[in-house]
Order: structure tokens, then sequence, then C-alpha cells
């Protein structure tokens, strides 16, 4: 069964474009928790940011208590965030890259030029039991790279999947590298998970792509929330879901 991972960032987006610097404020993160896991979410996801644009640390210690799932703690590879995940001790840390100017992650994380540093990374969370995820473009050079740092599993990038979507044949090229990067890192015996620009329009065209775990979604759920609701959001998007079968 393919897993969803709601990313509750945004939810913090909100409320600190006009509650930032205070305490308080709405919308909150943890009756995000709250709704997404009762409508049957199989995990949170949550990116404690260098510029501490959206999730405050406050955040994520509440978010820490209140998952009753598993918590996902994408971060920077950086000592203060090594020291702060081996406290906080959530299930999963997906380590990504982060540029103070985008908007977003934009690309998965250069593994190959960090092998050293990632495996230390892996190696020190891997102690107090943390499962460590790389967030990596579809590429073969970079598979290759995170067998190599002990990490068990990867998060492929589907950003430029999602971005091609409309064009078919810039798509089929997209779902083609997903296709072989899924192949080739489960025949390495890594874990195979996907994020980055998923809807509800896009998510089933990666039913071709094998070997999925886990999908990690933030923006289209939140955005679809304001709308329907976010337990609704949640439970629409874990419907278009359930067909998946290529495991
Ligand atoms: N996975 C990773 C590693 C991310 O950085 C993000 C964005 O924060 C997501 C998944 C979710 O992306 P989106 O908000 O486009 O669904």
């Amino acid at each position: 069964m393919l897993k969803l991972g709601v990313n509750i960032d945004h939810v913090t987006t909100v409320r600190e474009a006009r509650y930032r610097g205070q305490p308080d404020g709405e919308p909150c993160p943890i009756e995000a928790v709250r709704l997404t896991e009762a409508a049957g979410a199989h995990g949170i996801t949550a990116h404690l940011r260098e510029d501490r644009r959206h999730i405050q640390d406050r955040d994520i210690w509440a978010i820490r208590d209140a998952v009753k799932t598993r918590l996902n703690f994408e971060m920077a590879n950086t000592d203060e965030m090594i020291n702060i995940a081996t406290r906080l001790k959530p299930e999963a840390v997906c380590l990504v890259p982060e540029n103070r100017n985008e908007v977003t992650t934009e690309g998965g994380l250069n593994v190959a030029n960090q092998v050293e540093s990632i495996k230390a990374t892996t190696e020190k969370l891997g102690q107090v039991g943390i499962e460590v995820s790389l967030f990596i473009d579809p590429d073969p050079e970079q598979i290759e790279a995170t067998a190599q740092t002990g990490s068990p599993v990867i998060e492929l990038h589907t950003g430029p999947f999602a971005d091609s979507y409309a064009h078919e044949s810039k798509r089929s090229i997209e779902i083609e590298r997903l296709i072989k990067a899924a192949e080739h890192a489960k025949g390495l015996g890594l874990i195979v998970n996907a994020g980055h620009g998923i809807n509800y329009e896009n998510v089933q065209g990666l039913f071709s792509v094998p070997h999925l775990k886990e999908l990690n979604i933030g923006h289209s759920i939140i955005s679809r929330a304001i709308t329907v609701g976010l337990s609704q959001a949640t439970s629409e998007m874990l419907t278009k879901m359930a067909g998946y079968d290529i495991e």
C-alpha cells in the first residue's frame, strides 16, 4: 500500500504571514496533525529551515508530542539540525539541500560531492534510532552515492515530473527517469519514497513508477484544505493513491 506523509509546513507559512515573532497565532499546526492523522495519513512531515520561515522551534517539539503515526523531520545537513534531531528523535529524517533564496526546496541533494559528511550524519542519527532518507534527483550518480552513505531510504524529487505534467513528451521523459531510478535504488536495497509538486491531478501519473513506499505531499493538500477542510483534503488524496500496486 502506498503511504501518505502530509507535509504541514504551509500551515505555519500562513500563520507566520500574520503572527511572525509572536508566541501563538492561527492556523495551528497541531490541529493539522490531529486532522490529517484522523483522516488516515500515515505520517507527518515538517521542515525546520535554517531561516525559520515557516515551522518554528516550538512547533517541531509540539509536533513531536502530537504525532501518533510517524514524524519525518526534514532538515539540512548542519550541526545545528543534527543536534536538534538527536534530541527530537523523529522516526525519520529526510536530508534536503537548503538555499535562503528559494521559495521551496528546489533541487535534490548533491550526495555525490558530500558522501563522507552524509555518511557521518546517517551514522549519528542511526545510533539514536532515526532512519535517514536523502532527497535526491532521479539520477544514477546520486543513487550510487546514496548507497555509499549507508542511508537506507531515498526520496525521489518529483518536481521536474510535476512541472512537465502538462506536456506529454516531457512528462514521459521524467516518468522514465523516475522508473529507472526506482528500479536502480531497489536493486541496491534502498527504500524508495517520492515527493515534491505532487497534486490531485498528477498523483496517478506516478502509478507506473515501481517500488514506491511513501509519497510526501504538502502544498496541494494544504491548498485544497482551504476550500474543503483538511480532513477531506487528506482523504481525497488517499483515495487517489489507492490504486497503486507496483510494489
Ligand atoms: N519532499 C521534500 C523533500 C520537500 O522539501 C517538500 C517541500 O517542502 C515536499 C516533499 C513537499 O512538496 P510539496 O509541498 O510540493 O508537496
